[in-house]
């Protein structure tokens, strides 16, 4: 493995404190206002519940919507970084409005699609990155998971629960076929439609949070990164693939600027010239392992960080 580890070695500083159990269900209070919940935000699980129980009048449904949260795997709760449950839902709603139905569904399918040489490529830094879950994750959290081109990797981990962030619901369906291809029983899958931003998750509930090209795409890199801290227990991994901006003076640089416009246009607000290593590098993290590679699969978007980081 190129990368190891250790808690041992994460300063007290960089530990939060919590004053519930790691990864603990968190019960919603009963006093607690209702999540401003819609139709186009739930997830299809919920959807299902709802049909189920033949509810059709809107309190009723957002009734059912936070009682199947609060009784489902997914540790939901109102966030550090928002104060209020229902804030993250209106953090989706705030850095990544609803796109018409057409351009999710277009942007989902070009992505199952046209990333199979880069993540052929890709794979053997994948796998070696991926290895270090091995042992040491049972609950993982995938930002902006996509189309689930990871999964594969956490096969033959028995009993890995994986939850899946994006805010693009069309996503689901891909990322849902990429868990059972990989073996993950669908008890242990969860598409969840949020931002990185304000992620529904307990603080320090899971053991590795995972982000691969989507730091690219959030609105707000740092506050990505104070989630992914927040719900990091701690010891917690981080691993990351982003590509990042050229060197300044190239003329891969030069050419980034010019197509960043499109590329925003074109890939959900993808930015070329993004100094996301140094983000990372600041974000406060512990045993920041960082390397670089050059993919040709990957043309323009390059080069590419990745690498592990600890809580
Ligand atoms: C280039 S794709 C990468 C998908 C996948 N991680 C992969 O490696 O193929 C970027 C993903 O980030 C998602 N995304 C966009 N804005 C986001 C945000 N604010 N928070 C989390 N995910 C976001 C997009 O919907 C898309 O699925």
């Amino acid at each position: 493995m190129i990368l190891s580890c250790s808690s041992a070695s994460l300063s007290p500083s960089a530990q939060r404190s919590s004053n519930r159990a790691p990864g603990a269900e968190i019960p919603l209070p009963s006093d607690h206002p209702p999540p401003r919940v819609n139709a186009k935000i739930r997830s299809r699980s919920s959807d299902e519940s709802l049909a189920h129980n033949g509810c059709s009048c809107t309190c009723g449904r957002r009734r059912l919507f936070i009682e199947a949260a609060a009784t489902s795997l997914l540790p939901i709760c109102p966030s550090l970084a928002t104060n209020s449950l229902s804030d993250y839902t209106a953090m989706l709603e705030k850095v990544h409005p609803p796109r018409p139905d057409w351009y999710e569904e277009f942007y989902a399918s070009v992505l199952d699609t046209s990333t199979k040489a880069y993540e052929a490529e890709i794979s053997g830094y994948k796998s070696e990155l991926f290895a270090n879950l091995k042992g040491k994750a049972r609950k993982v959290l995938e930002i902006g998971i996509g189309t689930g081109p990871n999964l594969r990797y956490y096969a033959g981990n028995d009993g890995f629960q994986v939850f899946g962030v994006d805010p693009n619901r069309k996503m689901e369906k891909y990322a849902k076929a990429a868990a059972v291809a990989a073996g993950l029983p669908p008890a242990n899958f969860e598409f969840i439609q949020a931002v990185g931003e304000a992620l529904p998750l307990a603080d320090a509930s899971v053991d590795a949070i995972v982000g691969t090209l989507v730091l690219c795409s959030v609105k707000d890199v740092n506050m990505t990164l104070k989630e992914v801290k927040r719900v990091l227990k701690p010891g917690g991994l981080y691993l990351f693939v982003e590509h990042v901006a050229a060197k300044e003076g190239t003329t891969l640089r030069f050419v980034q600027g010019i197509l960043d416009p499109l590329q925003q246009t074109l890939s959900d607000g993808c930015h070329l010239t993004r100094e996301t290593g140094k983000h990372i590098s600041e974000a406060g993290f512990s045993d920041l392992k960082l390397s670089m590679a050059f993919l040709p699969s990957a043309a323009f978007v390059n080069p590419q960080v990745y690498g592990m980081a600890c809580k």
